[in-house]
């Protein structure tokens, strides 16, 4: 019984960090900005599809990877074939530039936090501004308060892992139940508001792109759904090595490849019909972009009076917690890879100060973004001429950091790590590391026919879609 028992728990802690680095921003800022820019229902019906045959199998794929070999990304893939190291550096590099938006939109998170928080003390939180979509958009055209929010972002970080982790975990044992369970409480709110059921009209129904008058482009639908799933479920970088690396024998791939995808995507749906109800109560845009998780939550707290103020800051806090703890684990990334190429050179490294050059670097990273507004400036972003040539296809500098690593690198990196363990080294290298639990593996076949053929052949498709994307396909 007591092995029994020990079993579990630590298979529970392991599910918990896992669907902590997870859950993030992905889920609740870029997931519905995507889905409503994409048609609602036919995004979502492609969302499922990639993570069942891509997802899945990749989480799969990553944990098997780790646990066998014991290793952060960069040697374990190493280790497995020499050459294929290089995956494991696309890992770090996606991590660096993910972290350079992602840290910004964690700022936008604390920028509303802070404006709920003082709102509870009866003080203006949101400069008299008459609507959500108004604050916004004040706030983002003043880079210097954007900024000031993503350096705080970065202090932050750096101060949990100067301190150590061990808090940011024990908070996510609460507070990811926690964001779980204060989406509902909106959801049901929404269900009061006039007009919120055409929300799940546009999720769920095959007439939503019709109430809210968008247009779906199966090539761009695609690259979306595959890029959003790989950032969401923290796949085609390596993190998943890392996870599996510390996981026991004893425990079940199998499962874990399955629970931890679900968990996610039900947060991302959850986020859904937090937002999209919201959205045509209020009259809002579906289709009103990287914006719409900020100004559509900030419009649903404003409706619910003096307690929509407390509401508001646990839900900006709680959003918080879980883009940090994500941002911790990209600044791992990137610091492992380093930390592993020096011990390889030889030389010695302090962990803290390695994260240290790394956080810097990811701010600086970080700044052009802030400065960028958005592309609100002029339409084509303050920072245009940085990237017009490499911009084809992205309405801005956020959208190009998006594109390059979810739209790119990750793809490229699941794609090569399926071709590596499909085809190079063998489909058994896989399978050997899912049986060592000793349990039967009853979807093995299934998982065989995706690693080798069906999710590189779509990850190619995303590539292949991005790139026509240049033409304005
Ligand atoms: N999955 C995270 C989110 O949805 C972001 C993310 C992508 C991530 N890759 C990662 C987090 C690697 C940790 C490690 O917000």
């Amino acid at each position: 019984m007591e092995n029994e028992r020990g079993k579990w728990n630590s298979n529970f802690i392991f599910i918990l960090a896992a669907v902590g680095s997870a859950i993030g921003m992905g889920n609740l800022w870029g997931f519905p900005y995507k889905m409503g820019a994409n048609g609602g229902l036919p995004f979502l019906l492609i969302y499922f599809v990639m993570v069942v045959l891509c997802g899945v199998v990749c989480m799969c794929v990553e944990m098997a990877i780790g646990r066998k070999t014991g290793k952060s990304p960069i040697e374990a893939i190493g280790g497995l074939a020499r050459r294929w190291k290089i995956v494991g550096w696309f890992g770090a590099l996606s991590a660096t530039i993910i972290m350079g938006f992602y840290s910004m939109l964690i700022g936008y998170a604390l920028r509303y936090f802070v404006g709920f928080l003082v709102q509870i003390f009866g003080v203006g939180g949101f400069a008299g501004a008459a609507s959500g979509a108004d604050f916004f958009v004040a706030f983002t055209q003043n880079p210097g308060a954007v900024l000031l929010y993503t350096a705080i972002t970065f202090l932050i970080c750096s101060l949990f892992v100067m301190f150590g982790t061990s808090g940011l975990e024990k908070f996510n044992k609460i507070g990811i139940p926690g964001l779980f369970i204060i989406l509902i409480a909106i959801i049901i709110y929404n269900l009061t508001l006039p007009g919120a059921l055409n929300g799940y009209v546009f999720m769920f129904s095959s007439k939503g792109m019709e109430i809210a008058g968008t247009s779906f482009n199966f090539l761009k639908a695609v690259r979306t759904a595959g890029g959003q799933m790989l950032f969401s479920l923290s796949l085609g970088m390596g993190a998943m090595i890392t996870y599996g690396s510390y996981l026991d024998k004893k425990e079940s791939i199998a499962r874990s490849a399955w629970i931890i995808p679900v968990l996610d995507t039900v947060a991302s749906v959850f986020a859904g019909m937090a937002i999209f109800p919201a959205v045509f109560a209020m009259g809002q845009d579906v289709k009103a972009g990287p914006g719409l998780l900020y100004i559509t939550m900030h419009n649903v707290f404003t409706t619910m009076g003096v307690a929509g103020n407390v509401i508001g800051a646990l839900f900006y806090l709680l959003i918080i917690f879980a883009g940090v703890s994500s941002a911790i684990s990209l600044m791992e990334v990137t610091t492992s890879a380093i930390i592993d190429g020096r011990t390889a050179k030889g030389k010695k490294s302090s962990r803290k100060g390695v994260t240290f050059a790394v956080a810097l670097i990811m701010f600086i990273l970080s700044i052009p973004i802030c400065l960028d507004r958005l592309g609100l400036a002029g339409g084509e972003g303050a920072m245009w001429p940085l990237y017009s040539f490499l911009g084809a296809g992205s309405q801005d500098l956020l959208d190009l950091y998006d594109m390059v690593t979810e739209g790119l690198m990750m793809p490229l990196g699941a794609l090569l790590m399926c071709v590596l363990v499909g085809w190079k080294l063998g489909f058994a290298t896989v399978r050997d590391e899912v049986l060592a639990d000793g349990r039967k593996w009853k979807l093995e076949k299934f998982f065989e026919v995706c690693v080798k053929y069906i999710t590189p052949v779509i990850m190619a498709f995303v590539l292949v879609s991005l790139f026509l994307s240049y033409f304005g396909l």
